[in-house]
């Protein structure tokens, strides 16, 4: 059984439907990344997973366990980190708060431990981790927005568009962070709209259209797909 699976959802924000069977996993110590169109439901997809979306029809399971009625809240604590799409950092508070404020959830002693670690896999938050969050460039918010996920020492992270506005360079440094993630255990989905370059860091890739699958198989497969190169990936 795959580690957190999302079967067959189905549902929307009111009358009409967004996601219509829509099925997604990923398992620990890989990484599945959606692709789609602009209003495909990627980002619906990912929130229906973490509880933000109530579906009409559907399975959500973590570990084996179903975890379809559980509130967003109780999801991050089984283990789920998500990083919005969009105000995803405390634009007012320091570096080092932002991180302090993903700790909300959790009630032991080490916070200061984790926040070391997150300073190692991303040193420029340490450098600024006196300054507001409100001051760093695109790129070094999105490790903000990131690391602050990593605060609850999540098995599952799932990141909306981690690279939206970032340069490529700074692009091709949050995926290799990504994957030093990764190789920890933990379950990476991510959507994105860097399609080619994530699907090139992808165990498996996700083609939603319509909050439909579309297309799935592994990065490789799915680059080398003609239709995907054509429809989705610019040729
Ligand atoms: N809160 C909401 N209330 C009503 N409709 C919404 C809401 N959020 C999204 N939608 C609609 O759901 C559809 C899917 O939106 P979603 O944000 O999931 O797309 P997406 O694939 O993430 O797109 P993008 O690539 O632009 O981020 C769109 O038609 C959108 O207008
Ligand atoms: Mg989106």
């Amino acid at each position: 059984m795959i580690y957190l699976t999302a079967e067959n959802m189905t549902g929307g924000y009111g009358a009409t439907d967004i996601l219509n069977g829509c099925s997604i996993s990923v398992d620990r110590g890989e990484i599945a990344v959606i692709v789609g169109p602009n209003g495909a439901g990627k980002s619906t997809a990912m929130k229906a997973m973490l509880g933000m979306l109530k579906l009409r029809k559907g399975q959500i399971t973590l570990d084996n366990r179903d975890i379809t009625a559980l509130s967003p809240q109780a999801r991050v604590s089984v283990g789920i980190a998500f990083v919005p799409q969009t105000n995803n950092v405390f634009t007012g508070m320091t570096v080092e708060e932002n991180l302090e404020m993903g700790a909300y959830l959790r009630h032991d002693h080490n916070i200061h431990q984790t926040i070391e670690e997150i300073y190692q896999l991303f040193p420029i938050l340490g450098k600024k981790r006196r300054q507001n969050a409100g001051e760093l460039s695109g790129g070094q918010r999105q490790q903000v927005a990131v690391g602050r996920a990593m605060m609850t020492q999540p098995s599952v992270l799932m990141l909306d568009e981690p690279t939206a506005g970032v340069s490529p360079i700074v692009m091709d440094e949050l995926f290799d962070r990504i994957l030093e993630v990764k190789q920890t255990g933990v379950a990476i989905l991510m959507v994105e709209q860097n399609a080619a370059q994530a699907l090139n860091i992808a165990d498996k890739g996700y083609v939603l259209v319509n909050g439909t699958n579309k297309h799935t198989g592994n990065g490789e497969e799915l680059l080398a797909n003609p239709v995907v190169r054509r429809t989705f990936l610019g040729g």
